[in-house]
């Protein structure tokens, strides 16, 4: 595990712990009102994005707020993929609205929407004040935030669990985000039947999403690489902790991946706890190189649309940005540390533990678009998708291998 003589050598031999509160389970969606009410909720913003604005999640949760006196203020224009316009907007709701405490019900985009409002409206800044470095100023969140209770209505993210909010800056034509613990919501509060109503294109995109957190997490460089410094990053890196969260994450969201994209509701309770676990594993660890391709990828979109997802704008859903990239990024880091490479793959079912067939045979299997030019991407695109991942660096910094310019050539070329 770790040991003194890392002391000596001045390299890290501790790692931290910050685990989130979680409620797990059906209905649970029902007791948000009370949950807030424990919290000192009087006056609660309420996010959510226009489609899941529709369903019945929202009512439900509307309800127990108001049976436990709380005034409820909707705001459901979350914008699906935020940009840092979008943030913007919905920190003017916050900041206009004085509210006491935050409920965000949705996927991640509507959880790390309602992170940056609520960031925002308490201690306003330039908006890339908060942002990561390079492309932002990177500047620590200065106080504790008002509470707010993450309700995941995908089986994927992990935003309910970790201190990351993830936009477009568009006018830099860049993904990136805010880290700080003090995002890291109040309580996650998840609860599986709101998976139960999903088309299959979203659990496979976010099911996808689910296995490379619990891949990266475990594969990510150890903890014990870092020089030793405080405070601790927030992606320390592969450890103890996040190794248990990662395994059972793989063990349980790969037995029940393919029932779940056909809509089985047991399987999507289980995939639903493999989300969990995953995202307390990444949330300790943090992902590296798929996560920070995927941000390009993503970012760089011509006129890919995928069924199961709005087709106003074209869009590649997240978890198909990260998993078309993995297979790639496996080959390339399997050298590192062919154990966990061999144990993830066997955890998937690959006999011979090749962890890059394993991920694209589960991807056949689900019908997700198996590499980079399926999603719309040539040869041509690659310095532009190269130029967009190499700014990504406190996702790449975490891989197990240096990652620099001719690298990521050979990891989009890879994943072509
Ligand atoms: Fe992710």
């Amino acid at each position: 595990m770790t040991c003194a003589h890392g002391l000596l050598q001045n390299h890290e031999a501790a790692f931290a712990i910050d685990a989130s509160r979680i409620v797990f389970g059906p209905r649970t969606l029902d007791e948000v009102g009370e949950h807030a009410k424990s919290l000192g909720a009087k006056r609660v913003a309420l996010f959510t994005d226009r489609a899941v604005g529709k369903l019945e999640h929202v009512s439900r949760a509307r309800k127990s707020l108001q049976n436990a006196n709380i005034d409820v203020a909707l705001y459901d224009a979350v914008h699906v993929e935020p940009t840092d316009a979008s943030f913007i907007d919905a920190a003017l709701f916050a900041k206009e609205g004085r509210f006491d405490a935050y409920v965000s019900i949705g996927g991640g985009s509507t959880i790390d929407t309602c992170k940056a409002a609520s960031l925002y409206a308490t201690f306003p800044a330039d908006f890339l004040d908060y942002v990561n470095a390079p492309v932002g100023a990177g500047k620590p969140v200065p106080g504790a935030l008002p509470p707010h209770i993450a309700c995941p209505t995908t089986c994927g993210t992990g935003s309910e669990t970790t201190g990351i909010a993830v936009c477009d800056v568009l006018a830099l034509k860049a993904k990136t985000g805010i880290a700080s613990a003090r995002l890291r919501p109040s309580l996650a509060l998840v609860d599986p039947t709101c998976t139960y109503t999903l088309p299959p294109e979203v659990v496979a995109a976010s099911g996808f999403d689910v296995l490379c957190h619990a891949l990266e997490s475990f594969t990510a460089r150890a903890f014990s690489s870092r020089a030793y410094g405080l405070p601790r990053p927030l992606s320390q890196g592969a450890n103890p902790w996040s190794d248990i969260g990662s395994r059972e994450a793989l063990r349980i969201g790969g037995e029940n991946f393919v029932d779940a994209v056909q809509g089985s509701e047991r399987a999507r309770d289980q995939l639903a706890w493999a989300a969990t676990l995953a995202g307390v594993a990444f949330g300790n660890a943090g992902v590296h190189i798929p996560h920070a391709m995927a941000y390009a990828v993503a970012g760089l979109v011509r006129d890919f649309r995928m069924k199961g997802y709005p087709q106003e704008e074209a869009m590649v859903p997240h978890g198909v940005s990260v998993v078309v990239n993995a297979p790639s990024a496996f080959r390339f880091t399997a050298g590192t540390n062919p154990e966990r490479h061999r144990i993830a793959a066997e955890i998937l079912g690959d006999r011979d533990g090749d962890l890059s067939r394993a991920l694209e045979t589960l991807m056949r299997k689900a019908s997700v678009p198996v590499g980079l030019r399926e999603v719309g991407y040539t040869r041509d695109d690659v310095p532009a998708l190269v130029k967009g991942t190499i700014v990504q660096k406190r996702l790449l910094s975490n891989a197990p291998r240096d990652v620099g310019e001719a690298e990521l050539v050979e990891l989009f070329e890879g994943a072509l």
